[in-house]
């Protein structure tokens, strides 16, 4: 075995190395590409150079003259009729107010917070306010500004608004940039990205040459990426002392931004909305005609049962929701209360999005309220889609004669998303269902009514287990008002929050900054690749820096999985891991996936893990479906492998135009199937852009179809997460080396099986509820965890081998542990020699 690892070592070696590399030359070769004096970017960002040579004197006339030509352009537009009503509208706007303000300021200081209401004009004026006083002053083509959006679909449909105020097509002044896709000219001067593309900007340019102002917008939101941007601009600040930064916040938290930068001087921008009606749940059912009937005067014996046993069963999923909402819960009373009759809605479930609870809420505005627009808030694209389904089949709401049924999300296509902002016909209400992004980053002009379910997703990360999780979690107050707030917009609105107004009151004020709240792992990458010294020192200097613990357990996992070294140093691993915006332990697996030459499938088991699971287990169904879930399984004791079959059985269906039917008969979601199919394709786009893959999509397949090759490479991906196995005579036994026993979710392909053939089981997710239960799986023999279960760290595999041996060692394997011996003898003989 030696000899092979050492052979895949070498290959994985050399392979990630020449990859790297060629990307590295690629992007030398593209960033001296210049034109005149100044250059484009691997990202496409237009980029001065100092004005030091004779040619610079004739470039910096030649800018000049542009200038001017620019300034004319906007001249005459700002002279035609349209123009002018696009003036008028702007002036209209709260921000026009403080215009001089703002500029002075910005001016002035080289750090600026700016805050107003959603809707006041931060995102669309004030970067627009900058660019026309540099043009005004005939600076039109020296300038160049960024801002950056958390969202793709913002910085999207920000900067062709823009465009649009300017007279312009998108990619002429302004553009916009975000991951795979973008809009920008030679002469773009505004450039709308999101902030992933500038934090990689920064890794090739460090200064940000040639920037004159950078705008980092909703900070309030305490995005990840946000904070970390923070710190590294607050680094770069006193090396560019001509460069400008300007903050901006939808709420009023203005102060700690300001204190962050050394007491930055804060302008508000006071705004204007109309009041919004609210409604909490209480008045909800009394306004729309149903009354919560105490739980003791309902006399239908039957009846009477089915609510006892749905209050225990809230009773115990109580346990799980913040104490702070189960004391409200008490104070309340609220589970004593249950609806009268049986049309009537489900009792109200703190636990869950009640889906009745919205169409019945929906209805009421459709048929009783004024006109005007309604924005649903819901949880996520899956919540979206399923209440979508279920109110396409209403009579009233699915009737598109009187109600226009839009999603809105962020990875959705533009020509889907512009219907969003249209008016829909006379007589038709347009209904949007949301995400939190709906909160601040998106103004929907007409919106009237707002249906608010109390609930976002967010990850939350549990330092002392180390474990992630993503849950819809109660909002905060300030994102309750923030959401109350999109109803005011245009004329006095009405906010339909779809809870009690007692669990309203136990919401925190605010929501916890994402940088306290997930794991820390990718960030870590991050900060290696960018080169900003050590990870636990940078983060030390956040707005509100993290957990020492999560720090360390997060390098700690880089280090296992092989993407640090030692000395916590980047590997060659760890570089390539850095270009790929997904988890480590995924964007390791497609890595290995396209060096292996399996592709496909392992993108589908990757696109799996990070979508959801495709096989459905109705509760009154659950042999039948469990029986269809086996059945691609087969004897591979795999449910990724599993997946990777119905995928493609799904793809084969989908040809002969008969995917729905397999679904059906399988027990999938073809929504689910869908989404892990858009997903593989933008993770091989993603692959391609990191120079991992060639557009060759048979060679990199040409092993797709060896089942033990493809095991291996989950290995590489889900390593540390492995248990041991051990047949016993009825049952198996599992073996953590963290949580000693553990068992399987009885919706594995494995929990069925009375004898797995392999020593191990990787996984890629446990779950506590009172003992540890491992959700999907794949055995692995010993070999491939060998081969595959380490990292491959530049000091060859000794850190690797080591590693292993403490599993080994643990779960007693002696003899895989003599042969990690002899392994281990042979290396130290080796490197004598050398
Ligand atoms: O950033 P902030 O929330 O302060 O406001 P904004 O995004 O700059 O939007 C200012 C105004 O522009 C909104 O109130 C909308 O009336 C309008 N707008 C629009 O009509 N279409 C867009 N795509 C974006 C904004
Ligand atoms: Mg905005």
């Amino acid at each position: 075995p030696f000899g092979l690892q050492r052979e895949v070592h070498a290959h994985l070696k050399e392979y990630l190395s020449q990859k790297s590399m060629s990307r590295e030359s690629f992007s030398d070769k593209t960033l001296s590409r210049s034109i005149g004096n100044s250059s484009v970017t691997e990202e496409g960002f237009y980029e001065q150079q100092e004005p030091l040579t004779k040619t610079s004197v004739v470039m910096e006339r030649i800018l000049k003259r542009k200038s001017l030509r620019i300034r004319n352009q906007q001249q005459d537009w700002q002279e035609s009729s349209e123009g002018q009503k696009m003036q008028e509208f702007r002036r209209s706007l709260p921000a026009y107010k403080e215009r001089e303000a703002l500029l002075n300021a910005i001016s002035q200081n080289q750090v600026v917070v700016v805050s107003g209401e959603t809707g006041c004009g931060k995102t669309t004026q004030l970067p627009q306010y900058i660019l026309e006083s540099e043009i005004e002053a005939a600076r039109g083509a020296f300038c160049s500004i960024i801002c950056t959006q958390p969202r793709r679909i913002s910085a999207m449909s920000v900067s062709e608004r823009v465009a649009a105020e300017r007279g312009e097509k998108l990619g002429e002044s302004v553009g916009y940039k975000v991951r795979l896709e973008g809009m920008k000219g030679r002469d773009t001067r505004l450039l709308f990205c999101t902030t992933g593309i500038l934090l990689r900007r920064l890794l090739v340019d460090r200064n940000l040459k040639g920037v004159t102002h950078v705008i980092v917008d909703e900070i309030h939101e305490r995005g990840m990426n946000e904070d970390f941007l923070l710190i590294v601009l607050k680094d770069l600040l006193p090396r560019r002392p001509e460069l400008r930064l300007i903050l901006m916040s939808a709420t009023l938290n203005a102060e700690l931004f300001s204190s962050y930068f050394g007491g930055a001087p804060t302008i508000h921008i006071p705004g204007f909305t109309y009041p919004v009606r609210t409604h909490f749940l209480e008045n909800i059912l009394e306004m729309t005609g149903y009354r919560l009937t105490p739980y003791n005067q309902i006399d239908d014996y039957g009846q009477e049962k089915v609510w006892k046993m749905q209050k225990q069963a809230l009773r115990k999923r109580k346990s799980q929701i913040a104490s702070a909402v189960e004391d409200a819960l008490e104070v309340a009373n609220f589970d004593a209360y249950s609806p009268r009759t049986q049309d009537s809605l489900s009792c109200w479930n703190p636990d869950s999005i009640g889906f009745n609870l919205i169409e019945h809420a929906l209805c009421h505005i459709v048929k009783k309220e004024r006109p005007g627009a309604v924005l649903v808030f819901m949880t996520g694209w899956d919540d979206i889609n399923s209440l979508k389904d279920q109110l396409q089949a209403h009579p009233i709401l699915g009737d598109p004669s009187r109600v226009l049924l839009l999603a809105c999300h962020g990875s959705m296509a533009s020509s889907e998303q512009r219907l969003i902002f249209d008016k829909p016909e006379d007589g038709v209400r347009k209904i949007v269902l949301a995400t939190n992004m709906a909160e601040t980053s998106i103004t929907i002009n007409d919106v009237v009514f707002v249906v608010d379910c109390g609930k976002a997703k967010e990850t939350s990360y549990d330092a002392l287990n180390n474990t992630p999780c993503l849950l819809p979690s109660w909002i905060s107050k300030a994102s309750a008002r923030q959401r109350r707030g999109r109803a005011g917009r245009v004329q006095p609105g009405e906010c339909y929050h779809l809870y009690p107004k007692c669990v309203y009151d136990a919401f925190s004020d605010y929501q916890l900054p994402e940088l306290l709240r997930t794991p820390l792992q990718s960030l870590c990458l991050q900060i290696k690749s960018l080169q900003l010294g050590s990870i636990s020192e940078f983060l030390a200097r956040a707005l509100q820096p993290p957990e020492p613990l999560s720090v360390q357990n997060a390098i700690e996992y880089l280090k296992t999985i092989g993407a640090l070294d030692e000395n916590e140093n980047l590997t060659v691993l760890g570089r390539n891991l850095s270009m790929l915006p997904v988890e480590p332990k995924l964007g390791k697996m497609l890595i290995y996936g396209s060096i292996f030459n399996c592709l496909n499938p392992i993108m589908t088991v990757v696109a799996g893990l990070s979508v959801r699971d495709p096989f459905l287990m109705p509760f009154d169904k659950k042999d039948l479906a469990e029986s269809a879930k086996a059945l691609f399984s087969g004897r591979t004791f795999s449910d990724h492998l599993a997946l990777v079959q119905a995928y493609e059985g799904w793809k084969e269906a989908e040809r002969q135009q008969s995917g729905y039917e397999y679904c059906w008969r399988n027990f999938l979601s073809a929504q689910t199937l869908k989404a892990i199919d858009s997903l593989r394709r933008q993770f091989f786009y993603l692959l391609k852009d990191a120079g991992l893959v060639e557009n060759n999509t048979e060679a990199c397949n040409k092993w797709s179809h060896d089942e033990h090759l493809i095991r291996a490479v989950i290995c590489a991906g889900l390593f540390p997460g492995i248990c041991s196995v051990v047949n016993k005579e009825k049952s198996i036994s599992l073996k953590t080396m963290e949580d000693g026993q553990v068992l399987l979710y009885s919706n594995s392909v494995n929990a069925r099986e009375p004898k797995i053939p392999y020593p191990w089981l990787v996984f890629n997710e446990k779950v506590k509820v009172n003992s540890v239960f491992l959700r999907d799986s794949t055995a692995v023999s010993d070999s491939m965890l060998l081969l595959f279960g380490g990292h491959i760290s530049r000091g060859g595999i000794d850190g690797h081998l080591k590693m292993l041996g403490g599993y080994l060692e643990f779960f007693m394997k002696p003899d895989l542990a003599d042969t990690y011996l002899s392994l281990k003898k042979e290396l130290e003989e080796q490197i004598q020699q050398k």
